[in-house]
């Protein structure tokens, strides 16, 4: 039988999946690896150790399945997207540390670009907005800060690349410098509508055109790994972004299909078919994974505090010993008690981006407990979902008829019946909630023709729980009201 392996570079650690032409996993393995945060505001990893991890995890999950590499048909690759790295051609040695996503040491440099006045051109070229998040002021930071780096990239002896890119490369022995549309348009750098990197921004934000991967399809065969790392070749066939994977695992294949990932953040993303929708509303434009020639676009709304709010709550409160006690402990009391919690505390990401708002827990009373408090912590997380689905409805791309939840907190019943109740659509959880995973073997398996079509995967779709909305649409929007003051709270520290 014929299996397939992810490899999900993700924020916090590295994992691998295999699974069988079912889409069903047989087994899997996870590392995780070290967070620097040498001064406050700035994210660093260590390439070397995402790779190490990465192959570690690889290897574990090929002998936990008991198949033979030979078995592995093709593999995917699907990463945090954004994340910056720099390294030497020759040598294969990064030039610093992975600069990470949630970094924000850029910001002044965004500033600038703003007064520019390159607003205009980022975001119909690339669909985004100008913010640190993206890669090229983090390339142009290292270009700057690190001695010799400018002179090396500019002599074309330096190679750039998101996780994806550097893994292909360590994988393959330093013989492929690729990426694929989904990872390209995360950058700043990239045209989501020609397809190529553009040379306007590049010149704009001084880098050479030298540094840049080849871009691919995300469902492409680039070539094979080197036999040492699992013992025999194994074609690389797939690469995409995290949340654009997941879109995929989730077969959201068509415009108004839309998902959302709880994660550390949430991550909602709808598509809009083979054209690029503009929003009027906070929410940026991205590729979606493209299989053929024809191109995919999705709308996409970040929030950066999800599921980490039940961190804070169990590491920062000590609320809970674990982060699973959450539920019990809101199921506990009937409501939040009027208490309202807005969790932004590294700023307010889409539809807002408010980047000063600080976190604002308000509605307290003499009857408050940690209950109440845990309680609107998990409905913080629907809450701001809501805001960025509504925002997607605003722009009126097309009527959003469900939502496919994944991630680790969509194991929480009541976190998705209360965001169905908000949404007042249907709320619909897989089986297989690996959606990121599964997208990325579902490219690769597409790519070697182990699976035919789309219609094929979306046929292997299992539902295991659909949350239907119990409560009035005037509750809803009442409740919506009430987070939106408390909304205006957290912005104070603003103005
Ligand atoms: O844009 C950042 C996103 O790709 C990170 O996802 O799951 O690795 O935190 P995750």
């Amino acid at each position: 039988m014929p299996y397939l392996m992810a490899l999900d570079q993700g924020t916090s650690s590295s994992r691998a999946v295999i699974f069988n032409e079912r889409g069903e996993i047989v087994s899997s393995a996870q590392r995780e690896f070290t967070q620097h945060f040498p001064q406050p505001g700035w994210v660093e990893h260590n390439p070397q150790e995402i790779w190490q991890s990465q192959l570690q995890t690889c290897r574990e999950a090929i002998a936990r399945a008991g198949v033979r590499t030979t078995d592995i048909a093709a593999l995917g690759i699907t990463n945090q997207r954004e994340t910056t790295l720099l390294w030497d051609r020759k040598t294969g040695e990064p030039v610093f540390n992975a600069i990470v996503w949630q970094d924000r040491r850029t910001e002044v440099l965004c500033d600038a670009l703003r007064e520019a006045g390159l607003e205009a051109a980022v975001s119909s070229k690339t669909g985004l907005v100008i913010d640190p998040y993206f890669s090229a002021t983090k390339v142009r930071w290292l270009l700057d800060q690190i001695p010799g780096v400018r002179q090396r990239a500019e002599r074309g002896e330096l190679a750039f690349g998101t996780v994806d890119s550097w893994l292909v490369w360590k994988l393959t022995g330093g013989r492929l410098h690729v990426t694929d549309v989904t990872n390209a348009s995360r950058t700043m750098l990239f045209n989501i509508h020609t397809r190529t990197w553009d040379d306007e921004l590049l010149a704009a934000l001084g880098i050479p055109a030298s540094l840049l991967p080849d871009v691919f399809p995300s469902s492409h065969i680039h070539g094979v790994t080197e036999p040492e790392w699992f013992g025999a070749p194994v074609r690389i066939a797939g690469i995409a972004g995290d949340q654009q994977a997941a879109l995929f695992g989730q077969a959201c294949f068509t415009r108004g299909q839309a998902k959302n990932t709880y994660g550390t953040g949430c991550f909602i993303l709808m598509h809009t078919g083979e054209s690029a929708a503009v929003s009027q509303n906070g929410l940026i434009s991205t590729a979606a994974c493209s299989v053929g020639a024809a191109p995919h676009y999705a709308l996409e709304g970040s929030v950066f505090i999800g599921g980490a709010v039940v961190q804070w709550l169990r590491d920062g409160l000590k609320a809970i010993s674990s982060s699973s006690d959450i539920e019990s402990l809101a199921f506990s009391v009937p409501d939040a008690g009027g208490v309202v919690f807005v969790p932004s505390f590294t700023g307010l990401g889409a539809p807002y981006w408010v980047p000063t708002a600080q976190g604002a827990i308000v509605g307290l009373s003499r009857g408050t407990t940690v209950a109440h408090v845990a309680r609107a912590a998990l409905e913080s997380i629907a809450f701001q979902s809501t805001s960025v689905l509504a925002a997607m409805q605003r722009d009126a791309v097309s009527p959003i008829g469900e939502l496919r939840v994944d991630g680790g907190a969509a194991a929480n019943n009541l976190l998705l019946q209360f965001q169905a109740d908000l949404l007042g659509i249907p709320v619909v959880r897989p089986k297989v909630i690996e959606s990121t995973a599964l997208g990325a073997a579902y490219l690769a398996g597409l790519a070697v023709g182990l699976f035919g079509s789309e219609a094929e995967l979306d046929a292997q779709r299992q539902v295991d729980r659909t949350f239907v909305p119990s409560i009035s649409r005037d509750e809803a929007a009442q409740r919506m009201a009430q987070w939106e003051v408390a909304v205006e709270q957290a912005m104070l520290p603003a103005r």
